[in-house]
């Protein structure tokens, strides 16, 4: 290992750091989408279906174009050509709703866009887009509850590609559980959740000839550019997309919706720039929602608590059109030990809009029925829940058949049961008092998927003594610009305050989507190999430099730490900080390029690359006013090296809030009528807030996973959501005696 791969003494890396881009977002400074302003601006507001399956028969835009300052009512016959995109190679140009918009007259689920308004201002616009007139053919949407999966062939095609509903399979499941001793049987429900970030879907798109840029608030500006080139029949090099800041978007803003082309293709035919920004309401309706699932677990053990088979069927809710997969089985065939096991999934259409990745697709409504599960048979089984889990520690991933990289999943029970206390629990329901409150403990498991998008990054020094590091990735408020900046700092022996970070930007190196918990993961080794580059063009500078210290040495001769270059034999204390380096040469800078490898989509890995962790929760319960309260969380986390402890906190808890939310109070609606999301507002549909939040304690192991990047680092944000419901519905048993398979737990489950 050479002195610039040590790791600094002075690295930033693993140290709580405050976040960089801080002080612009207190000062309201920092820029997003819909901050963005330009001459001649025109504002777009969509007209949604009010039905939600038939056809339109009749568009009135007559009243609506009359308006003053309305410049025009897009819809299928005026609105241009906009072409269908299709995946690329490597996970390229991912998109869930592949229709573009208005591409013909039926309407498949309730705010179908059918009209686009745009005006001078944004009131005309919305006035406008109020004044248009719709006559449908409509017919009953089908907006049922209950799933019972299509008849589908046994490969599906998925937002990935195609996709077996035979998951995973090993052993024979259905002898194993008919001689199994003890059985379990049961189905959980999870509901259609709608991801809410607190900065809606904003678009600006500007033309310049045959050049289009797009502000977007999105979360994968690479991805898409190549699906927006794609819609405009454009070269990549053509299409622009800018994303600054970003006010979250927990999946829902991952893969483009039709409301980006929409703003582009009114900005096309108006020759000017269009804002677009959707109105709340209107996020419930076609930019995405996790789908509903409805999951068979049956488990068959020993009485000494020992799986023998595991049968884990889920089927879940998809839209008319697209192929979103939620992959609840993920991680069901390596959680847990188990020699018999099977995993498979149906599907079922319903006339909503488009399912989507939502902070912890799959894997989240997944671990809530496995882990629920495991917490049933631990109390079938006179076990308790944590016990039950480390008797069935598997060795190996015994789904792919591969060592884990790096698993400490018992490390993680253990110091949580530590921390929380766990020992004195008392298993009795409703045993445990406190204060006139019934308590109830409950705990589980969990895990998220480590691996790397494909990603590029340039470092530059610069002779001024500062560093510039750039790649098109986002910070969509988890800490990219931060990671960042500590990567380079890290590297390159700059201080932090003096690194810039460019991001949000596709004129930059390609950078990862931020998804999947992957993006940090995914730059390390890019921004690493950059300021290694960086360093390494330096070198051959200084050597170069007539005059210089270095000149009559080899590249080779030199290393580099620190910020300070120097003869390998003198050692760094008769080193030259770079900076001085670079203007004795007379350069502004020396650069440096690198790129990350995929791991993602690898079918055959060598080893299994996951992050694991556990949650325990206290519930309190007062049965005499139906009330219930989480009121203490311990959340242990094993995601490799932690690059920025108070950020990766942050993400947790986090998480953790809005694993309150899913256990206690979110659920999105359909109206059987008219197919609507009936509680389509902040105000009606319920997400946990800061007043729900009780103490949550975080803790980190420290596992660098070489596997995955040298730092070690996995990526962290979805797995604090992974396993929550299922312990806090474990924690509502302890303490009531009611098992809730149904999220969210309603206070009518509860009252006796
Ligand atoms: Mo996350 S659902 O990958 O934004």
């Amino acid at each position: 290992m050479s002195i610039t791969q040590e790791i600094l003494a002075n690295s930033p890396i693993g140290r709580d750091t405050p976040r960089v881009d801080g002080p612009l977002k207190v000062t309201g400074k920092a820029q997003y989408t819909a901050d963005f302003h330009f001459p001649g601006m025109l504002y777009a507001v969509p007209v949604g279906a009010t039905i939600a399956n038939g056809r339109i028969l009749e568009l009135d835009t007559a009243a609506a174009e009359r308006m003053p300052g309305v410049r025009a009512i897009f819809h299928r016959a005026n609105i241009g050509k906009i072409f269908r995109s299709s995946l690329q190679p490597n996970f390229q140009a991912v998109c869930e709703e592949r229709r573009p918009p208005f591409e013909d007259d039926i309407i498949r689920y309730y705010g179908q866009y059918i009209a686009l308004a745009v005006a001078d201002t944004f009131e005309t616009a919305k006035a406008a887009a109020d004044a248009v007139r719709a006559t449908y053919a409509a017919e009953k949407p089908n907006v049922e509850t209950h799933l019972e999966a299509d008849d589908d062939p046994d490969e599906v095609a998925t937002t990935f590609g195609p996709w077996h509903r035979l998951e995973s399979q090993r052993g024979d499941v259905d002898a194993a559980y008919t001689s199994a001793p003890v059985k379990l049987d049961q189905t959980y429900v999870t509901p259609s959740e709608t991801h809410n970030p607190l900065e809606p879907h904003a678009t600006t798109a500007i033309w310049d000839g045959p050049r289009l840029t797009l502000y977007e608030s999105s979360q994968g500006i690479v991805n898409l550019r190549g699906v927006l080139a794609q819609m405009f029949d454009l070269p990549n090099e053509n299409v622009r997309v800018i994303t600054k800041f970003v006010g979250s978007g927990f999946g829902s803003k991952l893969w483009p919706w039709t409301v980006c082309p929409l703003a582009a293709a009114a900005a096309r035919q108006l020759g000017r720039p269009v804002r677009l920004v959707l109105p709340r309401k209107m996020m419930f309706h076609a930019v995405g929602h996790r789908p509903r699932t409805q999951q068979r677990v049956c488990i068959g053990a020993t009485p000494e608590g020992k799986l023998v088979s595991l049968w884990h069927d889920y089927i879940y809710q998809r839209s008319m059109l697209d192929a979103h997969h939620e992959d609840c089985g993920e991680a069901t065939p390596f959680q847990y030990s188990v020699p018999n096991l099977r995993v498979t999934f149906g599907r079922a259409k319903r006339n909503v809009g488009g399912g989507a990745d939502m902070r912890g697709p799959g894997r989240v409504p997944g671990l809530y029925a496995t882990e629920s599960a495991m917490n049933e048979l631990a109390d079938q089984l006179k076990i308790d829940p944590v016990r039950l889990r480390v008797i069935n520690e598997p060795q190996i991933d015994e789904g792919l058949g591969v060592p884990f990289s790096s698993r400490h999943l018992l490390e993680c029970f253990e110091l949580g049961a530590e921390k929380f206390g766990w020992s004195k629990r008392t298993p009795q329901v409703g045993s445990m008092k406190r204060d006139g409150l019934t308590l109830g403990w409950g705990m589980a498991g969990c895990s998220w998927i480590a691996t790397r998008f494909p990603a590029a990054a340039t470092v530059e020094l610069r002779d001024d003594g500062t560093a510039r590091v750039a790649c098109a990735t986002q910070d969509i408020g988890t800490g990219t610009y931060t990671i960042l900046a500590q990567l380079a700092s890290h590297r390159t022996g700059v201080p932090l305050d003096k690194v810039e970070v460019a991001l949000g930007d596709t004129s930059l190196p390609e950078g990862p989507t931020s998804g999947g918990s992957m993006a940090t993961a995914s730059i390390v080794p890019a921004v690493l190999a950059a300021a290694d580059n960086a360093i390494a063009s330096l070198m051959t500078i200084a050597t170069g430099t007539i005059g210089s210290r270095f000149e009559k040495r080899q590249p080779n001769d030199l290393a580099f730490s620190d910020g300070v270059m120097f003869v390998k034999a003198d050692g760094p204390a008769k080193g030259v900080p770079f900076d001085e380096i670079l203007r004795s040469a007379n350069l502004r800078l020396a650069a440096g390029s690198g790129k990350s490898e995929a791991t993602f989509g690898n079918p055959k890995p060598k080893l299994s690359t996951n992050s694991f962790g556990c949650h325990f929760v206290e519930v309190t319960w007062q049965p005499e006013i139906a009330r219930l309260r989480v009121s203490r969380v311990v959340t242990v986390i094993d995601a490799g090296k932690i690059i920025n402890p108070l950020a990766g906190r942050n993400q947790i808890q986090g998480a953790v809030v809005m694993g309150i939310g899913m256990a206690l109070l979110e659920h999105t609606s359909y109206d059987p009528q008219n197919g609507a999301p009936i509680n389509s507002s902040l105000a009606d549909y319920i997400v946990a807030v800061n007043a729900d939040a009780p103490p949550i304690d975080v803790y980190f192991l420290d596992y660098p996973d070489k596997e995955i990047n040298e730092v070690g680092a996995r990526g962290i944000g979805e797995i604090g959501l992974a396993g929550f419901a299922a312990a806090i519905t474990e924690a509502v048993h302890h303490a009531t005696g009611v098992r809730v398979r149904e999220l969210p737990v309603k206070i009518e489950d509860l009252l006796a």
